[in-house]
């Protein structure tokens, strides 16, 4: 059966950028392939969180994985630094990523503008862990938002790059994966692009927050003054919000809108409204679980501890055979 590696950075609740990107693809491969499901801890070290919040982040995002959906007897469901194996294979790998090919990245270039303080050697070999998340299970697919792309490709890189050097026909070659026809890009609320936890708190709707919460976010998001001319082609906001209905209401429901926007009879608040309904409708489940879900010690020490497991099975599975294929061999 063929793997599939994925894994989200705890750093705060998750939004449904998460969600429609990376999640809802997990849900559906459970049952299809062979799956490794992440909370990437070690990941989120690089913008320095303390202890405390760190541990606190990678509870509520295994309480949401499980609130979600997924499926601890389908799936393998684990916490990145349960797995020492990913360190190592991590050493390994750093050993052939080349500076240049690193400082390219175009996440590394956006993270030292964002934060010219903080450009350390975790952030600037961050492709070669995720890479190695991926190639520790010998995964074929990878279901990621748009966003990762270019680190899948840089996975590639890295793990064709190890099969050259040691003449092995070892790594695959993961490809992204969604079931829509492409990646998936979920627009923020604040029109500057992509839905972020760092794009601010007005930027993202989360998973776990009250409805009061979430209607108010989507009652302020950016709009226009609306169309002046019929037919004409929607400004980025707005677009961003038809974007959003996209992912929860029903099609007749945004026919309807499109036709008041192309005949320039739109309301957006009537619009605002009509979001934030739906968006309600999918969250509540979803919410409710992760509230029982999050209370509930025992069945998540449970789930982390049967996760790691499984996940250590494969991943020294993979150690043992790269170490043989470098030379790291033993003497006793
Ligand atoms: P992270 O934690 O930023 O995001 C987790 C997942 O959510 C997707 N995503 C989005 N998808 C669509 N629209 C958005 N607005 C949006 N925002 C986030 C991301 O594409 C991702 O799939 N480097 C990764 C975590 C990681 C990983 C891995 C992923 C570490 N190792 C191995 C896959 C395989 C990251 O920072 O994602």
């Amino acid at each position: 059966m063929e793997r599939v590696v994925s894994g989200i950075r705890p750093t705060g609740k998750l939004h449904i950028g998460n969600y429609f990107g990376a999640v809802a693809n997990f849900l559906k491969m459970q049952y299809e392939y062979d799956c490794f499901f992440f909370i990437a801890d070690i990941h989120s070290l690089t913008t320095h969180p303390t202890p405390a919040d760190l541990h606190q982040n990678v509870k509520h995002v295994l309480a949401e994985y499980i609130a979600a959906g997924l499926d601890i007897d389908k799936c393998t469901l684990f916490v990145q630094s349960d797995v020492p194996e990913i360190s190592e294979l991590y050493t390994y790998m750093n050993m052939n990523a080349y500076l240049g090919e690193l400082e390219r990245s175009a996440s590394f270039k956006e993270k030292i503008r964002m934060n010219p303080d903080n450009v350390n050697a975790g952030l600037l070999t961050y492709p070669v862990l995720m890479a190695v998340d991926i190639l520790v299970h010998r995964a074929h697919k990878v279901p990621v938002g748009k966003d990762q792309e270019q680190h899948i490709e840089m996975t590639r890189q890295f793990g064709n790059r190890f099969n050259r050097l040691y003449n092995v026909d070892f790594f695959p070659e993961p490809q992204a994966f969604s079931y829509s026809n492409a990646l998936v890009k979920v627009p923020g609320l604040t029109g500057s692009g992509k839905m972020s936890k760092s794009g601010g708190e007005a930027d993202a709707i989360f998973l776990s927050d009250d409805e009061s919460i979430n209607t108010k976010k989507i009652m302020r998001a950016k709009t226009d003054e609306g169309p002046k001319t019929q037919n004409q082609k929607k400004p980025t906001e707005v677009q961003n919000l038809f974007d959003l209905m996209q992912l929860v209401c029903k099609p007749d429901v945004i026919d309807t809108f499109n036709s008041d926007y192309n005949a320039c009879a739109i309301r957006y608040g009537d619009l605002k409204k009509q979001l934030a309904y739906d968006m309600e409708i999918f969250l509540k489940p979803i919410r409710e679980r992760f509230i029982d879900t999050l209370k509930n010690e025992n069945l998540l020490a449970n789930a982390a501890k049967i996760g790691a497991e499984k996940a250590r099975a494969s991943a020294s599975r993979t150690l043992k055979e790269v170490r043989e294929i470098i030379g790291i061999r033993k003497f006793y």
